[in-house]
This record gives structure tokens, sequence and C-alpha cells, in this order.
């Protein structure tokens, strides 16, 4: 019976190489260990075993059935852990992704604008958004009588009977004279800024909006010049098969002055809601600067003269982004954002 004993030993040893699931672990168990199996079978064999031979054969018996016992239980322990250890981490579901910040269609729309006058050799300045009379309107000599000084189209935020009242700055154009007052000629320098306008909203206006505002004061400065660096700066901006053009206009603070078109990106030209059916889009005005305006920033008008011009920012991010609604620049809808 020694020699069985030896067999189902060996048995057990081999048995036990080949285990890798729990499943195989409970075949084991079904063939040795359970009361039908071939250790239980041996200790029924035991019984008819002379007493002289039994305390030897016995003894070889339990520690085969200890052994067995145990190797079993170490294995359960060990295949149940790595069990539970791989069910929280399925590898195969998705990555979770790390969202990265973006920069605002605005945002983006004012860097690249900065960045494309900057090549061209102009600063950056700002001004305050609160401002007064004196350089949103009198110093870029708007008249006494101009509508844009009337409460319809103007943000105030303290009335002094007329005399200088404290406003929000319905363009960046006041900051040109604030550039003027702190800085003498040769002035290169462009204003970006959020202005405020007391504005229905809809598709197409906004009551809070952006613009970037520029001025270049020099002698002989010509009409031309403004017109190369508006053409130099659409062609980087829209691509160089874009096409653009100059109309007459009026602004107080200029003299003479224009309003610089670009063909319209949806259309191509054609005519379509967007551009109202003319082919195209206005983006900036400009002119050369005004000589009362020169004098109000403390400019010799004798020797310097210069030319200004401003865009509307949320404009130039349309065409850009081919948003249709200005409004949802503002929404701040994830969705939307993550476009861009
Ligand atoms: N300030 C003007 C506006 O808000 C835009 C503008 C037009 C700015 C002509 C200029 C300019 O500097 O020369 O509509």
């Amino acid at each position: 019976m020694l020699e069985e004993i030896k067999q189902i030993s060996l048995n057990v040893k081999e048995e036990l190489t080949k285990i890798n699931t729990l499943s195989e672990l409970e075949g084991f168990r079904n063939k040795f260990l359970v009361k039908k199996g071939a250790i239980q079978k041996l200790f029924e064999q035991l019984k008819t075993v002379s007493a002289d031979k039994k305390p030897i054969i016995g003894k070889e018996l339990n520690s085969l059935s200890k052994f067995a016992e145990q190797q079993y239980n170490i294995l359960k322990t060990k295949l149940e852990n790595s069990k539970s250890a791989t069910q929280s981490l399925d590898i195969t579901l998705p990555g979770r992704h790390q969202y990265c910040g973006t920069y605002h269609p605005v945002r983006q729309v004012v860097e690249d604008i900065v960045a494309i006058f900057k090549s061209m050799g102009f600063d950056v300045a700002e001004g305050p958004q609160i401002e007064d009379s004196f350089h949103n309107f009198d110093a870029l000599n708007f008249q006494a009588d101009h509508p844009a000084r009337d409460m319809q189209d103007t943000f105030f935020v303290k009335s002094n009977q007329n005399d200088n009242d404290i406003l929000l700055r319905t363009h960046t154009s006041p900051v040109q004279i604030r550039v003027m007052q702190a800085q003498k000629p040769p002035i290169r320098c462009i204003m970006p800024g959020r202005v405020y306008r007391n504005e229905a909203i809809n598709s197409r206006s906004l009551a809070e909006f952006h613009q970037v505002e520029g001025l270049y004061i020099n002698k002989n400065v010509t009409f031309a010049e403004l017109k190369a660096t508006m053409i130099v700066f659409a062609k980087k901006m829209y691509g160089e098969d874009s096409k653009f053009r100059f109309r007459p206009s009026f602004f107080p603070f200029t003299e003479p002055s224009a309003e610089f078109d670009i063909s319209c990106y949806l259309c191509k030209g054609h005519g379509c809601k967007i551009c109202k059916n003319t082919g195209w889009l206005e983006i900036a005005g400009c002119g050369m600067v005004h000589p009362n305006v020169l004098k109000a920033g403390g400019i010799d008008v004798e020797k310097y003269m210069g030319y200004a011009f401003g865009f509307g920012i949320e404009r130039v991010a349309l065409l850009k982004t081919g948003i249709d609604d200005i409004r949802y620049l503002y929404e701040n809808d994830v969705r939307m954002l993550k476009q861009f």
C-alpha cells in the first residue's frame, strides 16, 4: 500500500504544477480531497491493513493528506487574490481622457492679430475700460451733438452735466489719445481691448465686445502705407488669395476715412445672408488721423501725421471660425469651445 500512497503523492504534486485557474483548482479538489477522492479512498484501505503496519502507513497517508490540503489552501488564496486584482483593472476599458484647456476663440484671434502686427514692428498698449468723455469723444473730434454721445448708444457711469462724464468706453480709439499723451513720435502701436455699447443683442451685435485699435504716427505718413499695412495684415490673417477693398467712409477722428472689407468667407463673394448679398464683409475702419486728434494728444501737427485703424474682434473671430451667430461666442458651451 505504501507504493500506492507514493503514486498518489506523485500525482498530487504533478497536478499541482498544472493549476492556473480556480476551476482547475476545483478539479484538483474533486480528484483528491473530497469524500470519494483518491486520498479518502486510501484511508478506507487503511482499515484493512494489519495492525503492525498501520502506524507507518498511517503516518505516510496523513502527511500526504495534510500536504494536499495545505497546497490546495495556498493556491486558493493566491488565485482568488489575483482574480480580484484583474477584476479591478480592466485593461480593455478606454483610457481616461485628460482635457486640456484652450484659448477662447476671441482670445485666439486677439493673439493672432497682435502677433501679426508685432511682426510689422507695432508695440502693444492698453487703456482703461471706464473712460471719461474727453478721451472717448472730445479728444477724438466728436462734435457736442454727435449721436454716439447719446444714452441710447453709450453706457454712462456718472454724468457730470456734460462736463467730462464717466462712461464705459464705446471703442478702443480713446487709447490712441492716451498713447499720444504718453509717448513721443514715432509711435507704432496696437491697442486691443473690451468695449461697450448700449445695443440690442442679436446674431450680429452684442453690448460688450472687443476691438483692436492701431496707430502709426511719424513724419510723412501716407494713405498708401495705411493700405499696405491693412492688406499685409489681412493676407496673413485670411490667406493670400482673400480679396479686399477700401470704401470711402466717415469717422470724426480720421480724414480721409475708409472702411476695409474682405470678400465673404461663406459665399466666396457670390452673395449670401451673412454678407447681406453684397459678397463683402466690413472688418475695419481706418483713415489718416485728424489734425484735431493729434492736437488733443499733444502731437505737433506741423511735423507729424499718422494713420489709425480699428477692428471688431468678434467679427474677425466669426470669419475665422465660420460661426454664424456672434452670441455663440459668449454662451460658453464647452462643446462649442472645445472645437477651437
Ligand atoms: N472707433 C471706430 C468704431 O468703433 C473704429 C475705427 C474707425 C477706429 C476708424 C479707427 C479708425 O482708428 O481710424 O467704430
